[in-house]
């Protein structure tokens, strides 16, 4: 990867960016250093076969269908309802889930869960606490503030306000049994990976709005501008989980 891309070469690149399909990425090609949790890894602790199980801002469902077989039925809900048609056809060969469309808010569901979980979309701590069983698990890993920093920094995106706070959590009734973060080095491996990304990240699905500058090669050259090595484009993934029990 260089640090340097002309217009006509951006515009050929993009002409051969496919688009995102519910919310996978696994056709990037990336590195990670290392982490202290994987998130599935983490919910799979407490999932048990006799659970109902609600999952916030579920995208295509991509994750929670996984889990599919160790808990006894799953709610999966997101705002798009682009989202709830891929996710319903990701599932068509899973009977105990289901997906409907609804917000963080979670004003039309009248169920409560065993556990509530949401990776990476919006939450809201009353709503959860509220549609909680007794000795329910919330648990959420959220997309940090400073995550991608370098690009916010070129794109003037505020990131000093926490996603998510150990305060607001114990306020809304919650007790916190694990409240854990990290930052660490993320590499994009090649300006095709990278143009993919930046051009499906959107407000609507993420905290960035890269799909709205990515077609202007002057701020795809700011963006990588001293971030190049031989690894590729080096930006960082900042990360919180959160496990708390009502
Ligand atoms: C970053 S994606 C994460 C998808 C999935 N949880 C995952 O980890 O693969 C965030 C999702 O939250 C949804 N979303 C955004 N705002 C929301 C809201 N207010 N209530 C519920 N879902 C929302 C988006 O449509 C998107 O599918």
């Amino acid at each position: 990867m260089r640090e340097k891309y002309t217009q006509s070469e951006l515009d050929k690149i993009l002409l051969n960016t496919s688009q995102r399909l519910g919310w996978n990425f696994s056709s990037m090609k990336t590195w990670r250093a290392p982490v202290p949790w994987d998130f599935l890894k983490e919910v799979k602790k407490y999932l048990k076969p006799t659970m109902d199980v609600l999952d916030i801002g579920t995208g295509g469902g991509e994750r929670f269908i996984q889990l599919s077989d160790i808990y006894k039925s799953g709610m999966g809900t997101d705002v798009d309802p682009a989202m709830i048609d891929i996710a319903r056809k990701n599932a068509q060969a899973v009977d105990n889930v289901e997906f409907i469309v609804s917000s963080d808010k979670l004003t039309k569901i009248e169920k409560n869960f065993n556990i509530i979980l949401d990776r990476h979309a919006p939450f809201d701590l009353t709503a959860i606490f509220n549609h909680l069983k007794p000795r329910g698990y919330f648990i959420s890993q959220q997309v940090g503030e400073k995550n991608m920093l370098n690009i916010k920094k070129v794109l003037e995106q505020k990131y000093d306000i926490p996603i998510i706070t150990k305060d607001e959590v114990q306020k809304s009734g919650l007790r916190i049994v694990t409240f854990q973060e990290y930052d660490v080095e993320y590499v994009v491996k090649d300006i095709e990976s990278l143009i993919f990304w930046l051009k499906a990240l959107d407000m609507l699905h993420a905290d960035i709005a890269t799909d709205k500058v990515i077609d202007n090669v002057e701020i795809l050259n700011a963006i990588l501008k001293g971030n190049v090595d031989k690894r590729g484009f080096v930006t960082n993934e900042h990360r919180y989980l959160v496990i708390a029990e009502k």
